[in-house]
């Protein structure tokens, strides 16, 4: 049976044809069911992108109610990913410009990655792997003390809780209801401690030239201190849950392919590039208008929100990159996540981790845009 709705793709077993006939056939088309407008066609998605009132939150909810007040809210509120103000611009260019170095200099350095966390034994820590190893990567990157890597992981995983449970706020209920309110307290916990962390890095002893530089580019464009280091965290965040979905996707791969796992660092990159062309983790994002537009001819109101297929425009136009988005928001960690993966992948495989077995039993954590593999998990019963 193919998905039944663009949402139902994100855990479809095989949604590709899907995506490919969504594309081609509806570029841009309104779900009543579902509350949204689907665009996924690539020039559909381009305008809409590219579209002034076209914004990343909704106008009256730039931070989900579920975490106001608090640390978490402030955290969220200050990411450039959520926003689109003018600082975003300023802050984001400079975001970038720190990443390539950081990349580059880390290219220089020709040891083994110190940033893997402990190899996982069993589906268990396999699943608590693919959300660790992302942010380990991240935290080294910006040059955070290896003793501090496993806490940074701790806590975006818990500040991303508290983002999904304040998503589902309006409908749980009963004893899911209290664990998601235990899970926003956590995450208010954790974003506080990420937002210290950082800004004790930014202007610590550890502080790379590249991170001091951005720093300093940042109060010369009026960015202050507290802005920088929450976007730090940003990238922490940034690349947990897509980077869990590559690694996920690839170790999927790699055992269904059998005695063909890669064993070099050149076969895990053409491995992970393989992942991010048949099987990405990321498979939609959203805008939210803030004016009436019209769009191929058909009018989207005010308030109104577009669900943008990634996944099916990259079925359309495989070279260009779609699942790293596009346009003002394109993502700028697209060459290490790519890199970390291959490193987390090989790491691993190396281990000894059968991904075989774990190919042959998992299932798709219920998420409406990341494609994330969970290994370790109760069957349901049936009454
Ligand atoms: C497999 C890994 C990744 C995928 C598939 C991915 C995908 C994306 C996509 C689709 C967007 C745009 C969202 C939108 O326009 O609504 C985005 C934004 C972003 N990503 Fe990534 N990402 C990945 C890893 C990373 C990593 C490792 C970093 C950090 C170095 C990162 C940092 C960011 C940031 C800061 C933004 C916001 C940019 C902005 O709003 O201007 N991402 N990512």
């Amino acid at each position: 049976m193919p998905p039944a709705h663009p949402l139902d793709a994100v855990t479809h077993p095989d949604p590709y044809p899907y995506y490919a006939a969504l594309a081609r056939d509806r570029p841009l088309y309104r779900d009543g069911a579902l509350d949204l407008w689907v665009a996924a066609h690539p020039d559909s998605i381009t305008a809409i992108l590219r579209h002034p009132a076209a914004r990343v939150r909704p106008l009256a909810e730039p931070v989900p109610r579920g975490l106001c007040p608090g640390p978490a809210a402030d955290l969220f509120g200050r990411f450039v990913r959520m926003n689109d103000s003018a600082a975003h611009a300023r802050l984001k260019a400079l975001l970038a410009a720190f990443i390539q170095q950081q990349q580059r200099q880390g290219e220089d350095v020709h040891a083994p990655p110190a940033w893997l966390p402990a190899a996982p034994r069993d589906a268990a820590g396999i699943d608590r792997y693919l959300y660790a190893a992302p942010v380990h990567a991240q935290a080294a990157l910006l040059g955070l003390a290896p003793s501090l890597h496993a806490d940074c992981a701790h806590d975006i995983v818990m500040f991303l809780g508290a983002v999904h449970a304040s998503a589902r706020a309006n409908t749980n209920a009963g004893a899911r209801a209290e664990a998601d309110a235990a899970r926003i307290v956590a995450g208010q916990a954790a974003a506080a401690r990420l937002q210290a962390r950082l800004e004790a890095h930014l202007s610590g002893p550890l502080a790379s030239p590249a991170l001091r530089k951005l720093g300093a580019d940042a109060a010369h464009a009026g960015i202050a201190p507290g802005m920088v280091a929450a976007n730090l965290a940003g990238l922490l965040f940034q690349s947990c849950e897509a980077g869990a979905g590559l690694l996920g996707n690839a170790l999927v791969m790699a055992g269904r392919r059998g005695p063909q796992a890669p064993a070099t660092r050149r076969h895990a990159l053409a491995l992970i590039d393989e992942v991010l062309r048949r099987d990405p983790p990321l498979h939609n994002t959203r805008r939210f208008m803030a004016e009436p537009v019209e769009i191929d001819g058909q009018r989207i109101e005010a308030g109104q929100a577009v669900l943008l297929v990634l996944a099916a425009a990259a079925m359309a136009e495989p070279d260009a990159g779609w699942i790293f988005g596009a346009q003002r928001h394109a993502c700028p960690g697209a060459v290490p996540a790519r890199s970390h993966a291959a490193d987390a992948l090989l790491h691993v495989l190396g281990a000894g981790v059968d991904a075989a077995a774990l190919a042959a039993r998992f299932r798709y954590r219920p998420l409406p845009n990341a494609r994330i593999p969970q290994f370790d998990f109760q069957e349901e019963t049936r009454p």
